[in-house]
């Protein structure tokens, strides 16, 4: 069974016209750098103009999310997706819109209804919590211990900030040859979000202020790739039918087999799938240094990373035979992959050809550089080499630092970077917003959010949570903790709460310069005060915390926004990882 044509096939039956996919690059939002749902495009029809095809709408969106890139190499994660979506603009709501799921999921898929659960809106001071859809769904035959309704930070959708967005139900799958328990906890692993059906009957604007649309719509969205794996009964996308071929060939060309070499086949897989619907967009993108170009240019350099882990020779064209395969899966689906077919070749084999030769030689470098660091940190200067001379995106000297337990100076380096860039004045302004590093703004807020959110963790879960590893990127903060549980939903409040109070009560954040000794005697924290220089800088939040950190800092937390919690799971034995946002 192919579930895409399925899936089409059962709308248009309920009256949706099939629309293609969108271009995975916005025509018209420069905002954005991918579609990272299938609403995306849609959004000025979801506000009210009328779609020129009708008012129910079906279709397979390509997307690309980069929130979840250093994810990549797990079980369930990709860069490049599709995700099958239906919409209603201002014609059904939520009945009809749950009949259909669930329909679809038990008639058409086949789906035992045991092994299916839901959550629903459970409402904020401002929106009812959803009982109508609870009620749908109990009339369908879901028990009531099978639904569960949760808050704004589960069943509340919005792309971005700012848009339509509404309350949701979400619909999981028991993935596990376990007993189900009669009870859904969505907070159980074995749960696996499906589907997620978004009411959208509200805009939020930039201020956060939200009103009611002048219609109410349905945007739903099935991740294809998660539902595949589900309906073949494996428990590694990786495994399902959709990426078979392109394992094979991973392993053909590298000589060893995927078991054993997961993580690195997971990773070659997925970027060389993107890099090929990126590459074949109608943007025309190619390599580069800022906007897509660039994320073009680090999926396919570290590709070849990856590649040369596994033995792979990459002074060879390496990358044809996979490409080749995601060209043949794909190129009857979406023509520009057809019709772009050599140049989509030709750009891998070029950027092989331009990175393959100084990767060998910058690994080189990077390994004299790890006889003769200092501190624990790879200062701006060599990280600057690397990018310079060597052509490793930071991102990838981050990564290698990562595997050493080492630091970076990404702000030395983004600052080296910016001087460089007027230097050669090729960059705008606007441009470079974009591209390499992001904002550093918004990261500086970050640094400082991660030291309130260490904090918070030590006075709402214990004083034996310690900072594992924390991660900062434009877009979200990634913190990893010591502890023996998974967060539950209060403790998730409790530490939002906190943070967002520590916000609003406007603490200074204040700097010092002294001995590791003297930190140590102040009782200033640190990941690894082994690994620093004898001098450290302590970051102090007013009663709050103190931390050896290389910052930098915002001065007064009342800047950093609303503190969000969008995700907490498991990193690894005994470590947690949240995922937080400023909004
Ligand atoms: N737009 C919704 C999502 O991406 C359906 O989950």
């Amino acid at each position: 069974m192919n579930l895409k044509t399925e899936f089409i096939k059962y709308f248009v039956l309920k009256g949706h016209v099939e629309i293609p996919s969108a271009p995975l690059i916005p025509e018209n939002d420069p905002t954005v750098l991918f579609n990272t749902a299938g609403m995306q495009p849609l959004i000025p029809y979801l506000l009210g103009e009328p779609h020129p095809k009708g008012k129910r709408l079906v279709d397979a969106q390509k997307c690309v999310r980069l929130t979840d890139l250093d994810s990549i190499g797990d079980k369930t994660h990709h860069t490049f997706f599709e995700m099958l979506g239906n919409w209603s603009l201002g014609d059904y709501f939520k009945k009809e819109s749950i009949e259909y799921s669930f329909e679809f999921l038990t008639k058409v898929l086949n789906i035992p209804i045991e092994r299916l659960a839901v959550t629903v809106f459970a409402g904020d001071k401002d929106i009812p919590r959803d009982e109508v859809s609870f009620n749908i769904w109990l009339n369908l035959g879901i028990p009531k211990e099978r639904i569960a309704y949760l808050g704004v930070d589960d069943n509340f959708w919005i792309a971005g900030d700012s848009g339509p967005c509404g309350g949701d139900t979400e619909i999981f799958y028991f993935r596990s040859d376990d007993e189900i328990p009669k009870t859904f906890d969505p907070t159980d692993e074995r749960w696996v979000e499906i589907w997620n059906n978004v009411f959208m009957e509200f805009y939020k604007d930039e201020d956060g202020k939200i009103s009611v649309l002048s219609q109410k719509n349905v945007d739903t969205g099935m991740g294809l790739e998660r539902v595949v794996a589900v309906l073949e009964k494996v428990d590694d996308n990786y495994k399902s039918s959709i990426w078979k071929e392109i394992i094979k060939a991973i392993e053909s060309i590298s000589g060893k087999t995927y078991d054993g070499n997961e993580e690195a086949m997971r990773i070659i897989a997925d970027h060389i799938r993107t890099s090929v619907f990126i590459s074949a967009d109608p943007a025309g993108i190619k390599p580069s240094n800022t906007d897509q170009g660039y994320i073009l240019r680090r999926l396919i350099r570290r590709a070849i990373r990856h590649a040369k882990k596994l033995g792979i020779n990459t002074n060879e064209d390496w990358m044809r035979s996979i490409a080749l395969e995601v060209i043949k899966k794909y190129e009857n689906d979406y023509k520009e992959i057809k019709e772009n077919k050599e140049v989509v070749l030709e750009v891998l084999k070029k950027e092989n050809e331009k990175f393959s030769h100084t990767l060998e030689k910058g690994l080189k470098e990077f390994d004299k550089m790890l006889a003769n660091i200092d501190g624990g940190l790879i200062d701006k200067d060599s990280a600057f080499r690397l990018y310079d001379t060597y052509g490793f995106p930071i991102e990838l000297t981050l990564e290698l630092a990562l595997e050493h337990d080492l630091k970076v100076d990404v702000e030395g380096f983004q600052e080296k970077f910016r001087q460089h860039q007027e230097l050669s004045r090729t960059a705008s302004k606007g441009k470079f917003k974009g591209g390499l590093m992001g904002h550093s703004e918004i990261e500086t807020k970050y640094h400082t959010a991660t030291h309130l959110l260490n904090a918070a963790l030590k006075v709402v879960v214990g004083l034996d949570v310690h900072q594992k590893g924390s991660n900062i990127n434009e877009e979200r903060m990634r913190f990893d903790f010591s502890c023996d549980h998974k967060l539950t939903e209060e403790e998730k409040k409790a530490v939002e709460d906190l943070v967002n109070k520590w916000i609003k009560e406007d603490l200074p954040v204040s700097m010092k310069t002294m001995s590791k000794e003297e930190a140590v005697k102040e009782g200033a924290e640190a990941m690894f005060m082994e690994k620093y220089a004898d001098m450290v800088n302590v970051y102090e939040i007013k009663d709050i915390s103190k931390e050896v950190c290389g910052g930098p800092h915002v001065t007064h937390t009342n800047v950093l926004g609303h503190f969000k919690i969008i995700k907490e799971e498991a990193s690894s034995a005994g470590v947690r990882r949240i995922k937080a946002i400023l909004e």
